[in-house]
């Protein structure tokens, strides 16, 4: 019996990834780009027990059978294909934030199973081959795996298809202060989205220019350009949301305080504070600023009726082993 605990931060997109080339392999069709949030994390205990005779999922507290359970193996499954190992494994996992409210729980979920299936394997797995193998059980979660600032490539097979690193957490002061419109589980999430995606007609015209997009938005990071970062964020969210809402069957995440928000942080940011918007697949608003506007931001928000609550994270570093036994 070996066993090992992950943690791993969520991961809050910039060139959004909406839409697989396979679904098997969860490849996606264009590449994107990362920042992983600090403070908020899945915890992940993974044993590896020859005595199991099937593996066993427990999650916040509860004990899981059905989908999540399914989801797991599923993802435990292939794990066990590329570790080439034979026992069935116990999960204890929990999250210290809100799950299926459109801050990524799946991905750093998958990214901490991972982490702590092979750390508690033994092997010594380098962090391109993690990423793959956290990707094939939430595509987002392969850029949970390397730290700070991070693009994943398309590729166009399981092994060249993963993340890495482009900018360390400090590079960059970066906040997202995160707006909870809502607490409730979103009704269509993304693993059943992304298969939508190609029956929108605008789909083909986001792909098309998610290359171009993805280079813009790697450069202002790099170069710490606030304002060519906000424009190109903000189209990115605008254009992954159009695709979503004119899908067949549409997808609306937004609620009317998603909308009020957007307009009020284009407001903010015309006023001359560095803020700008994105969204995940659900309503709840990612404002992203620069580390001295954070504090004005966070007040902003609670003048607006609809919130509920106001997260903040900086930038997060990569998923890693808590320790292992
Ligand atoms: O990893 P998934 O299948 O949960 O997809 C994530 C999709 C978005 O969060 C909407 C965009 C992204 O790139 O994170």
């Amino acid at each position: 019996m070996t066993t090992a605990t992950a943690r791993a931060h969520p991961n809050i997109a910039f060139i959004k990834y909406w839409g697989n080339a396979s679904d098997a392999l969860r490849l996606p069709v264009n590449p994107s780009i990362s920042m992983n949030l600090d403070g908020l994390y899945a915890e992940t205990t993974v044993t590896w027990d020859e005595a199991l005779p099937a593996d066993t999922l427990r999650l916040n507290g509860k004990d899981e059978a059905g989908p999540a359970l399914e989801r797991v193996q599923r993802h435990l499954h292939a794990v066990r294909q590329h570790l080439r190992l034979t026992q069935y494994a116990r999960v204890v996992s929990h999250n210290n934030f809100p799950t299926g409210t459109g801050i990524a729980s799946s991905a750093a979920a998958f990214a901490a199973l991972t982490v702590a299936a092979a750390g508690a394997s033994g092997q010594a797995v380098p962090e391109r081959a993690l990423s793959t193998l956290a990707r094939l059980g939430s595509g987002s979660a392969a850029r949970s795996v390397p730290a700070g600032f991070v693009r994943w490539f398309t590729g166009d097979s399981h092994e060249t298809s993963y993340a890495e690193s482009f900018a360390a957490p400090d590079h960059w002061a970066l906040v997202d202060v995160i707006a909870i419109v809502s607490d409730q589980h979103k009704a269509t999430g993304s693993q059943e989205g992304h298969p939508t995606a190609p029956t929108s007609d605008l789909q083909a015209a986001r792909v098309a220019g998610a290359a171009a997009r993805f280079e813009l938005c790697q450069q202002a990071i790099l170069a710490r350009d606030f304002d060519t970062f906000a424009e190109v964020v903000e189209r990115d969210s605008n254009l992954m949301h159009a695709v979503m809402m004119t899908s067949r069957p549409p997808l609306f995440y937004w609620l009317p305080a998603t909308l009020a928000l957007m307009a009020a942080v284009r407001r903010w940011r015309a006023e001359g504070l560095r803020v700008c918007y994105t969204l995940d697949a659900g309503p709840n608003v990612h404002c992203i600023c620069i580390r001295e506007d954070a504090d004005q931001v966070r007040e902003r928000l609670w003048q607006h009726s609809g919130i509920l609550e106001v997260r903040r994270a900086t930038v997060g570093g990569g998923a890693a082993l808590v320790n292992a036994g």
